[in-house]
């Protein structure tokens, strides 16, 4: 972690979503690293407690934001000078079957995971390329790289993020921005529990249909994260098994998209047997 200290030691960051989950763990190891961290969330009292819970040298102080609201956003980001580092991390997950998404659900999901992340990147890219210096980690999912069906709204923000990610960097890099994608499979936070449409249950569809047997920590996770930015990588993807279902689906798109459908059909008999069980 030496690298890690130097890399983020004095540095201003701001993490959304941190109220819960790998927001919270990230900003914990953003400021154990030296880092003065604005964490910030929808729920403000989530953002408190985050912000309570950190340990030095860096400091940290919580901020109430939606990042669905661009000119809150960009009023957020323009409270903190020099602005080194954006984790543009707040998110939701929608999960079910699409035939049973409104209008609204796709509204509101397009809205957190797609548009709040272009809210940070057009209120801090700017900024960043006029400094000629700063990174932006984007918090996208393995669902950003692999399309997992019963979760499509979701897979199709998560892939937004990737091309964003991606494009993005080729044209920072020559302006001294770094940007960096984050892909985690399960990570152990309230999220899996969140979002269910019909008989859709994240924990059965991480644990029990994609076969994790633990999802990640979210402090193993930060940790991750901020030697990945440390050493300006495009994408993190993790864990292991991760990396190899990615390098698989690459190799042989036709086995991926073959074993994603006896996927869907492996999560709707879980989901008709946790169903016959609560009747
Ligand atoms: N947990 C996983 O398995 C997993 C895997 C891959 C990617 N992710 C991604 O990681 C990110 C963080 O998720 P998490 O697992 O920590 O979930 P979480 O539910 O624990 O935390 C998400 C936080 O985002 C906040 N938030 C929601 N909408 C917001 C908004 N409009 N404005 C500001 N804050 C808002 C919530 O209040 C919450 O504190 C998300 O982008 C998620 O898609 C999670």
């Amino acid at each position: 972690m030496g690298g890690v200290a130097e890399r983020f030691s004095g540095r201003h960051a701001v993490v959304t979503g941190a109220g819960s989950g790998i927001g919270a763990a990230l900003s914990r190891a953003l400021v154990a690293a030296g880092a003065h961290v604005v964490c910030a969330d929808l729920d403000l009292a989530a953002a408190e407690r985050t912000a309570a819970s950190t340990t030095g040298p860096g400091t940290a102080r919580a901020a109430r934001l939606d990042v669905t609201d661009a000119a809150a956003v960009r009023t957020l980001l323009e409270t903190v000078e020099p602005l080194d580092l954006l984790f543009n991390n707040a998110g939701i997950s929608i999960g079910g079957e699409t035939q049973e998404l409104t209008l609204e659900h796709w509204d509101t999901i397009i809205d957190v995971n797609i548009r709040g992340v272009v809210h940070g990147v057009h209120a801090a890219y700017p900024r960043m390329v006029a400094r000629g210096s700063g990174h932006i980690v984007n918090t996208a999912s393995m669902g950003g790289l692999m399309a997992a069906g019963l979760l499509t709204s979701y897979v199709m923000t998560k892939h937004a993020v990737v091309g964003l990610s991606l494009a993005l960097r080729s044209e920072a890099a020559a302006h001294g921005v770094g940007v960096t994608a984050v892909c985690p499979s399960a990570v152990d936070t309230p999220i899996l529990d969140k979002g269910a449409v019909g008989r859709f249950h994240g924990r059965d569809y991480f644990l029990k249909g994609q076969g994790v047997r633990h999802p990640l920590d979210p402090a193993v996770l930060a940790d991750q994260v901020l030697e990945a930015v440390a050493d300006d990588r495009p994408l993190l993807v993790t864990p292991r098994t991760a990396r190899i279902a990615w390098r698989i689906g690459r190799l042989s798109p036709r086995f991926v998209a073959w074993s994603s459908v006896r996927f869907v059909a492996k999560q709707r008999r879980l989901q008709a047997r946790r169903a016959a069980r609560s009747a």
